[in-house]
């Protein structure tokens, strides 16, 4: 983010205690996009719920070792950084997530990504 770009807002999702706690995802969707929620060695993980690849819901796949597995083909994803595991170019936009005292998700949404041109079939 540059200087002059202004601060994106925290968006209020939902109670803590309503994330799965089991490595299942979650999605909501804040200020018009949807977004993938974890629970993930007690930190709260939010990531683009759509998968780069052909546009599965993120939260209905799980978490695990510091990966997100979309359910559809498996595609893989670092929770911190978005990057793909599986060495592909594909990654996430990964959000700032944070817990209120009063023990709600905030999502701060990352800067949305250029369009990128097609490349091909994949
Ligand atoms: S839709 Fe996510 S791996 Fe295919």
């Amino acid at each position: 983010m540059s200087d002059q770009e202004p601060a994106q807002p925290w968006h209020d999702a939902l109670p803590l205690a309503d994330l799965p706690d089991d490595g299942g995802g979650t999605t909501v969707t804040l200020g018009g996009e949807p977004v993938a929620l974890f629970l993930h060695e007690g930190r709260v993980v939010a990531v683009e719920d759509t998968c780069p690849h052909a546009g599965a819901s993120l939260g209905c796949g799980v978490l695990t070792r510091g990966e997100v597995t979309c359910p559809w083909h498996g595609w893989h994803f670092d929770a911190r950084t978005g990057a793909s595991t599986d060495g592909l170019d594909d990654c996430l936009r990964v959000h700032a997530a944070r817990v209120s005292a009063e023990g709600r998700i905030e999502v701060r949404l990352a800067p949305a990504r250029a369009a990128q041109p097609e490349t091909g079939e994949r």
